[in-house]
C-alpha cells in the first residue's frame, strides 16, 4: 500500500488526501495548526466555475488568459475549466450547501474581469469556511490520521527522492510519496488578506530539496482590504453587486485605469487604487457600498459585515477606507497537471504549486477551483505512480552582493517586501532588497523555521522581479517607462503606517 504523507489542510491538501485515500493510499495529513487553520478556511467570493446553461467552458477560460495576461499554460486552464463543475458536483456531494436561488438552481455572484455570473458562495461570504468543515468533516470520517500542530521542518530525501517529513521536534514521517498543499506567503508583505500561517513552508522545503519553482515575480495584491485595524479582505464580489470605489473627492477614478473601472483585472484595480491614494497624501481610498443598503450587505456578505462593524464602521450608510493588500502568489513549486514536482516522490498543489495555470493574474475566485482540481489529480495520481516522469532539476542558485542590512526581524522583512517589491517595482529597490535579503541569509544568528521559510522564499521572489525587466500581470516595473509608472513610484511612501519602521 503506498503511504502519503500530505503537508497542509487547506482545499487543496484535503481534496489530495481523500483522493489518494479513495485510491487505496494510506494517507497522513499534517498541519501546523488546528486543522481548519487554513487561507481556505478565510476565502469569501467563492469558487469559479462554468455550471448554468449560459456559461462555458471556453468563456470561463478565455476569462482565466486575459486576467493572466495570455502567460497562462493552455493545457492547465483546459484541465481547470474543463474539470471544474466535476469537483463542484464533489463538493455538492461532500457536503458543501452552495447558495441557491429562488428557482433552487446556484446563486451566482459576478466577479472582476469574469464574463457573467459564475461564482458560486456559501453561507453569503463564508464559501471556505463552508468547503473547509465539509472536508474536514469528510477527512475525519474516511479515517485519515490527521497530525494537528506538526510543523514541518524538512523533506526527507533518499538518493535524491522524496522518502518523508520531518516535524519541528525532530519526528520523521516516512512515506512513498509527499504532496505540499501548505498554501502560499503571504507574511512575506507587511500588509496581507492572508493569515499568520501563511509564511510559505512547503515552498521553502521544496526550494531546499532542489525542486523547481518558477514564476515568483508574480505576487497578486487584492484591492480592498478594510484600511482600519487589522487588514481585512472586502470581497471583489462586493463590487460584483454594485459598490464603487472613490477618492477623496467622491470621485470615481476605476475608469482611469480600465473600461472596466471597478471589475478589471484585479491588479489593474489594486494599481488605481495604489495610484488613487498616492494623489491623496496615502490616504486609503473608499469602497461605497451604500447603494446596496444595509439590510442587503448583512444578508449577502455576513463575514464581512461583522469585520466592518467590529471596526465601528456602518458601510450600509457611509463608504468605507480600503487599501491594496498582498493576497496571492501565482508562481510556487513547478509541477506537471497532475502534481509532480521535479523531485521523485514530491507533488505539490494550490497555492504553493505552479502549474501556470494563472498566468501572471489570477482569475478571481478561481484558487479555490485550482486547489479542487489539481488537488484531486495529484491525490488520483500518487496512487497509480511508479515511475517519474520528470527530469530533476538543478538546484535554484541565487547571487546577489550582501548589502547592509539591520538585524533581522519579520516585520522588518515584511516591510521591505512591502516597500521594494511590491505592487511596484523598480532595479534600484529590487536590488537593495536583494542586498538585504543576503544579509540576513548569511547571518547565523537562530531564526525561526518559518521565518527562516519567508527569507529564503523572499530571496526568490525578488530575484524573479530582477529578472522580469518588463510589466506583465501582476509584476508591475515603474522604471520600464510605462505611462502610469511616474504616479505610482510614489505609492510605496504612501502605503499604510508600517508595522515596524525599516531602520535602513
Ligand atoms: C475575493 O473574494 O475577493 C477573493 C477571492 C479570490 O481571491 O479569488
Amino acid at each position: 500500500m503506498t503511504t502519503v504523507v500530505v503537508v497542509g489542510s487547506g482545499i487543496a491538501g484535503l481534496t489530495a488526501a481523500l483522493h489518494a485515500s479513495e485510491n487505496g493510499c494510506r494517507v497522513t495529513v499534517v498541519t501546523k495548526g488546528a486543522l481548519p487553520d487554513t487561507n481556505t478556511r478565510w476565502a469569501q467570493g467563492g469558487i469559479a466555475a462554468a455550471t448554468s446553461a449560459s456559461d462555458t467552458v471556453a468563456s470561463h477560460a478565455a476569462d482565466t488568459f486575459t486576467a493572466g495576461a495570455g502567460l497562462n499554460d493552455p493545457a492547465a486552464v483546459d484541465v481547470l475549466v474543463g474539470e471544474g463543475p466535476q469537483r463542484i458536483a464533489e463538493l455538492v456531494a461532500r457536503g458543501v450547501a452552495f447558495d441557491r436561488a429562488a428557482d433552487g438552481d446556484f446563486a451566482r455572484g459576478l466577479e472582476a474581469a469574469h464574463a457573467l455570473p459564475r461564482v458560486l458562495h456559501a453561507g453569503g461570504d463564508a464559501t471556505g469556511a463552508a468547503i473547509q468543515t465539509a472536508l474536514g468533516d469528510a477527512v475525519r470520517a474516511a479515517g485519515i490520521e490527521v497530525r494537528e500542530h506538526a510543523l514541518l521542518r524538512d523533506l526527507s530525501l533518499t538518493e535524491g527522492r522524496v522518502t518523508g517529513i520531518e516535524l519541528e521536534d525532530g519526528e520523521r514521517l516516512d512515506a512513498d510519496a509527499v504532496i505540499l498543499a501548505t498554501g502560499g506567503a503571504g507574511q512575506l508583505y507587511a500588509h496581507t488578506t492572508n493569515p499568520l500561517g501563511a509564511t510559505a513552508d512547503g515552498i521553502a522545503a521544496a526550494i531546499r530539496a532542489g525542486a523547481a519553482v518558477a514564476d515568483l515575480e508574480f505576487v497578486q495584491f487584492h484591492p480592498t482590504a478594510l484600511a482600519v485595524g487589522a487588514p481585512f479582505l472586502v470581497s471583489e464580489a462586493v463590487r460584483g453587486e454594485g459598490a464603487v470605489l472613490i477618492d477623496d473627492t467622491g470621485r470615481r477614478f476605476a475608469f482611469d485605469s480600465h473600461p472596466d473601472g471597478e471589475l478589471a483585472p484585479r491588479d489593474v484595480v489594486a494599481r488605481a487604487n495604489a495610484r488613487a491614494m498616492a494623489a491623496q497624501g496615502g490616504r486609503p481610498v473608499r469602497l461605497d457600498a451604500t447603494a446596496l443598503g444595509p439590510e442587503r450587505l448583512a444578508q449577502r456578505f455576513p463575514t464581512i459585515d461583522a469585520a466592518v462593524r467590529e471596526r465601528g464602521l456602518d458601510w450600509g450608510r457611509e463608504p468605507i477606507p480600503v487599501t491594496p493588500a498582498a493576497h496571492y502568489l501565482m508562481g510556487g513549486v513547478v509541477t506537471d497537471l497532475d502534481g509532480r514536482t521535479t523531485v521523485p516522490g514530491l507533488y505539490a498543489v494550490g497555492e504553493t504549486a505552479r502549474t501556470g495555470v494563472h498566468g501572471a493574474n489570477r482569475l478571481a475566485s478561481n484558487s479555490l477551483l485550482e486547489g479542487a482540481v489539481f488537488g484531486a489529480r495529484a491525490g488520483d495520481a500518487v496512487a497509480r505512480d511508479r515511475e517519474w516522469p520528470l527530469a530533476p532539476a538543478a538546484p535554484a542558485v541565487l547571487t546577489a552582493p550582501v548589502g547592509d542590512a539591520p538585524a533581522f526581524s519579520r516585520a522588518r522583512l515584511q516591510q521591505l517586501m512591502w516597500d521594494d517589491a511590491g505592487l511596484v517595482r523598480d532595479a534600484a529597490g529590487l536590488d537593495r532588497a536583494a542586498g538585504i535579503l543576503a544579509g540576513w541569509r548569511a547571518d547565523s544568528a537562530p531564526r525561526g523555521i518559518e521565518d527562516d521559510n519567508l527569507l529564503l522564499v523572499a530571496a526568490h521572489v525578488v530575484d524573479a522581479a530582477r529578472s522580469r525587466t518588463a510589466s506583465v500581470g501582476a509584476h508591475f516595473r515603474a522604471d520600464t517607462g510605462t505611462a502610469t509608472s511616474a504616479p505610482l513610484a510614489a505609492v510605496a511612501a504612501s502605503a499604510p503606517p508600517a508595522r515596524e519602521a525599516l531602520a535602513c
